[in-house]
């Protein structure tokens, strides 16, 4: 699904008051500094998302002085999809006129795919955000994870519950410890097939952006406990310190991704700027197994492209996005830097944001 529309009442310092239409391929949104660009990026992904990128809580997305934001967005044949979230908390997601409660829902059929700043630094940063990364592959690619994923998580919070509060009863641990290595293995598993997949694709997309070191790159899932045992024997061998420290030391929720190049952690090896096409070709290796899995291309929503990556890597990058025929949103200061990147035959929309407001500012062809 794409998106068709977006009205936006109440985000940041946005208003978009009446629908604004969008190109299903390539929307390119253009302004100075504060003017509105990341927050319209943020406004999509909210919509699909149901949560924001760059802060915590929704709380702060809400418009300063009102009481809660508005979004509503026709997709793909009229669907109608709206998003309302107030400063007490209260969510309502709606979806052709019927509240929607699990914003699961939404995201599946949403696949949107975020490139900003902060992403690009995934592989300096802790495992959580990669981790993330990498679920949300599996997440559209295995439809059993996510509810595996919140079995495992609820016998883990249940765990956890029993260690912080000592003396422990030994019998009503091992009760949850039982479902806990049930989801736990299968998370797993659906994880290493997914990276298994995952894996001959990113090669080919790295050949393309890193191509002097696409043949060292080594992409590894590592599964949140010590490598070759079960994880029965380790929760059986780690129960002593867990009961001592008051948690569940390993798990799937202490995955991660590591990428080395010929031994060495990429991160300490590759500069910056191979770092961030590194990322790319990672993203975009998720977005053409998403393809190849349901036919259809995932969103991108890339953020400030022109600062992060330099002409020769944002037109490989554009290229791609055009031969996957993602819809995608790409902000940017300066218009020229985005405008002459694209393919005579690309539906391209440019949009100028001045102040909150967005104005269509011409299209081609
Ligand atoms: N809750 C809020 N209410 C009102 N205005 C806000 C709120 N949060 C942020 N803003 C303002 O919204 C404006 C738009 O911010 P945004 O990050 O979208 O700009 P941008 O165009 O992406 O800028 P840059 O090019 O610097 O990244 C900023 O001036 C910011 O101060
Ligand atoms: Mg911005």
């Amino acid at each position: 699904m794409k998106f068709d529309s977006l009205k936006v009442e109440g985000v940041r310092n946005l208003s978009i008051p009446s629908p604004l239409k969008f190109s299903p391929r390539i929307n390119l949104i253009c302004g100075p500094n504060g003017s509105g660009k990341t927050s319209i990026i943020e406004s999509l992904y909210v919509l699909s998302l149901a949560k924001s990128f760059r802060s915590r809580s929704l709380q702060s997305v809400i418009q300063k002085d009102q009481d809660s934001m508005l979004l509503h967005a026709l997709l793909t044949d009229n669907q109608r999809l709206g998003f309302m979230y107030t400063n007490e908390g209260e969510r309502k997601i709606r979806f052709q006129g019927e509240t929607i409660r699990s914003s699961a829902d939404i995201a599946q059929m949403l696949p949107v795919q975020l490139l900003d700043h902060r992403m690009f630094e995934i592989l300096e940063d802790g495992p959580a955000a990669r981790r993330q990364l990498l679920d949300w592959g599996v997440f559209h690619v295995e439809p059993q994870f996510l509810p595996e994923w919140r079995a495992y998580s609820h016998a883990l919070k249940q765990r956890n519950a029993l260690l912080r509060k000592p003396p422990v009863n030994l019998k009503s641990l091992v009760l949850w410890e039982r479902p806990l290595l049930q989801h736990a293995v299968n998370v797993q598993d659906m994880r290493a097939r997914y990276v298994e997949r995952l894996k001959p694709i990113f090669n080919e997309t790295l050949g393309v952006f890193v191509p002097s070191i696409a043949k060292n790159i080594h992409l590894e899932l590592a599964s949140g406990w010590r490598k070759n045992e079960s994880y029965q024997r380790v929760i059986e061998d780690q129960r002593d310190v867990d009961l001592k420290q008051g948690y569940t030391h390993s798990g799937p929720h202490r995955a991660d991704i590591k990428i080395t190049l010929q031994g060495a952690p990429a991160e300490q090896v590759l500069s910056r700027g191979q770092q961030k096409m590194l990322v790319s070709a990672l993203k975009l290796a998720q977005a053409v197994l998403y393809k190849n899995t349901h036919g259809r291309p995932s969103i991108f929503l890339l953020d400030d492209l022109p600062a992060e990556l330099d002409l020769e890597h944002r037109t490989a990058l554009c290229r791609w996005l055009e031969s996957l025929e993602c819809q995608a949103f790409i902000t940017s200061i300066d218009a020229s830097a985005v405008q002459s990147l694209w393919h005579v035959d690309t539906e391209v929309a440019v949009f100028h944001v001045e102040h909150g407001q967005l104005t269509q500012g011409g299209s081609s062809p």
